[in-house]
Order: C-alpha cells, then sequence, then structure tokens
C-alpha cells in the first residue's frame, strides 16, 4: 500500500491550496492513497487524518488561506505532544508526511525524520525567509499586495502632503519590506538586517521635502521596529505628522498569484516525485531558477541573508 498524508503549518501562505491540490493529484495519479491531516502538527497529535479524492481539492486554487486549516503547536515541541505525533503517523503507514511551511515546519519535519518517520517539505512562508531556498509560496502575493497598498496610501499622501510610514510582517526578516519597497519606490526602507539611521532618513525627508517632493513612503520591516515608533520619531526631528498604517493579515490573505499557483503546483508535484524516488527527507527548495530536493542538513546550513544590492539600488532611486 502507497499512502501520503499532506498538512500545512504555521502561518498560511496564498498558494498553499494549489499545493495541497498538486500533492493530492499527482499523488493519486503515480497510484498513492492521499490523507490531508487537519490543523498542523496539531491535527497529527490528535488523528486528524481525512482521505483526500480528486474532487477534494477542487475549486480551491484560486483562494488564499489553506483548505487543510493551520496552526503553530505547541503541542507538538513537547516530549508527549511529539511522542503521540510518532504514534499516529507509524499507525497511517505513510510513506512520507509532506508538510507545508515555513522554517518551524521544517524544523518539526527534520525531527520527525530523525525518529524514522520520513517527511517531505514544502516551503511556504510569506516572509521567504527559509533556509536552502530563494523562494517560499506566498512571497510573490503578499508583495503584491503590499504594492497595492501602498499605491492606495500614496494618493492620500499626496493629497494631504504628508510622510506615510507603512509597517509590514516578516517577522525578524526584511525580505517584504525590501521588494515591496524597491517596488513601490519607497523613500525610505528599514531591514532588521540593516539598522537604519534615524538621522540620515529624517535628514533625506526634509531635503526632498526641500526640493518639492511633499509626501513620502517609509517602510519598515516588523523586525526593524515598530511604525509608530519609527513616526514618533520622525516627527520628532522634523516637525512633520507621518500617518502610521499597519498592514497586518491584509497582506497574508487574498486570491494567490499566478506565479504562487504555479510554484504551489510544481513544488507539490516535485515533493510527490522525491517520495516515489526514495529522497526523503529533503525540502523542496527553489536554487538559481531551478527546483531541486535538498537534504534538510544542507537546507539549514544555507541560511538566506538579504540582496544589500537591491537595498543600495532602492537608496539611490529614491533620492
Ligand atoms: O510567518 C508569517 C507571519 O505573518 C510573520 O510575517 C509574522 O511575524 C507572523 O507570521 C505572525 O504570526 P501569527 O500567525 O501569530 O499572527
Amino acid at each position: 500500500m502507497k499512502r501520503l498524508a499532506v498538512l500545512t503549518s504555521g502561518g498560511d501562505a496564498p498558494g498553499m491550496n494549489a499545493c495541497i491540490r498538486a500533492v493530492v493529484r499527482k499523488g493519486i495519479y503515480h497510484g498513492f492513497d492521499v490523507f490531508g491531516v487537519e490543523r498542523g502538527y496539531e491535527g497529527v497529535i490528535d488523528g486528524l487524518f481525512r482521505p483526500m479524492g480528486l474532487n477534494s481539492v477542487a475549486g480551491i486554487i484560486q483562494h488564499g488561506g489553506t483548505m487543510l486549516k493551520t496552526a503553530r503547536s505547541e503541542r507538538f515541541t513537547t516530549e508527549e505532544g511529539f511522542a503521540a505525533a510518532i504514534r499516529q503517523l507509524r499507525e497511517l503507514a505513510v510513506d512520507a508526511l509532506i508538510v507545508i511551511g515555513g522554517d518551524g515546519s521544517m524544523a518539526g519535519a527534520a525531527r520527525l525524520a530523525a525518529a524514522k518517520v520520513p517527511t517531505v517539505v514544502i516551503p511556504a512562508t510569506i516572509d521567504n525567509d527559509m533556509p536552502g531556498t530563494e523562494y517560499t509560496i506566498g512571497f510573490d502575493t503578499a508583495l503584491n499586495t503590499v504594492l497595492e497598498a501602498v499605491n492606495r496610501i500614496r494618493d492620500t499622501a499626496a493629497s494631504h502632503e504628508r510622510v506615510a510610514v507603512v509597517e509590514v510582517m516578516g517577522r525578524s526578516a526584511g525580505h517584504i519590506a525590501l521588494m515591496a519597497g524597491l517596488a513601490c519606490g519607497a523613500e525610505a526602507i528599514l531591514l532588521p538586517e540593516h539598522p537604519a539611521d534615524m538621522d540620515d532618513i529624517c535628514k533625506g525627508l526634509k531635503q526632498s521635502h526641500q526640493r518639492g517632493k511633499l509626501y513620502s513612503i517609509v517602510m519598515v520591516a516588523e523586525g526593524a521596529g515598530k511604525g509608530f515608533d519609527v513616526a514618533a520619531q520622525i516627527a520628532e526631528r522634523t516637525g512633520f505628522k507621518p500617518h502610521v498604517t499597519v498592514l497586518g493579515y491584509i497582506q497574508r490573505g487574498g486570491s494567490p498569484s499566478a506565479f504562487d499557483n504555479i510554484m504551489g503546483s510544481r513544488m507539490g508535484a516535485l515533493a510527490v516525485d522525491t517520495v516515489i524516488q526514495g529522497n526523503v527527507n529533503r525540502l523542496i527548495a527553489y536554487q538559481q531558477g531551478q527546483l531541486v530536493a535538498v537534504p534538510y542538513e544542507q537546507a539549514f546550513a544555507n541560511k538566506r541573508g538579504i540582496d544589500l544590492a537591491l537595498y543600495e539600488l532602492a537608496s539611490i532611486l529614491a533620492i
């Protein structure tokens, strides 16, 4: 009997549904029984397994979120919870558990692999901050959502001649802030990986104001600080009255972009092929334009930093 299980874990990301659909349909195509696990690792512990047929994934590709639901499982990090998860998976007797999620989810999958439960991880988080891969499902949609939001904010900032501070997600990484800041032409970008000099930023805002540019966008990664604190510092140093928008979950939900659905579909299909080839305990990674399956140790060792050249470019273009 050939069996696969699939779950989504951690923060939801647009494109997860396309990925679930690909795992289910490619798995069935190759003769597997496929089980969906509800609520991530929580569902593994509680045995929330449901058989997935071809129709179970119909009509989901256009939706954000995840049809399997997701969770950040505290219980899975405890000895008891982990032991229960192992028991459940051994009983289900899967060839592999396919985990769609971020770096915390990959750490969980690696623990399972070490306990002889085969796993494969598909990278999915809007943060694009996973080691071992240059792309995570959901990042492109989140960027486009931020861009659209900033374009709207810009209309109002321009009309009222204001500084608009926009706080975006990313946890401790600045990929969303950097790439969205570049895409929307932000006047300043604050990243956790590149501590900002507030005096320099405020000097720049004042100079462009004197040159006749009467509004500005300041993009703040949540890992670099709170938007409201940044606004207070700008107000103190410049006398401007910045307006703050915290985009929050707006940037995590919504219909996936074409790119995220294509990546979700391709990565899901490759995960199934990887199991068929017997290459389990790997991350499906995007590296130099190619999709590859890399062992977890190799993935964890390949930490991703910020592209400082793009930060420089964004700064030059914002003068
Ligand atoms: O990992 C995705 C993310 O949206 C981060 O950008 C953010 O810091 C975090 O999740 C928020 O987590 P929660 O699901 O607890 O709101």
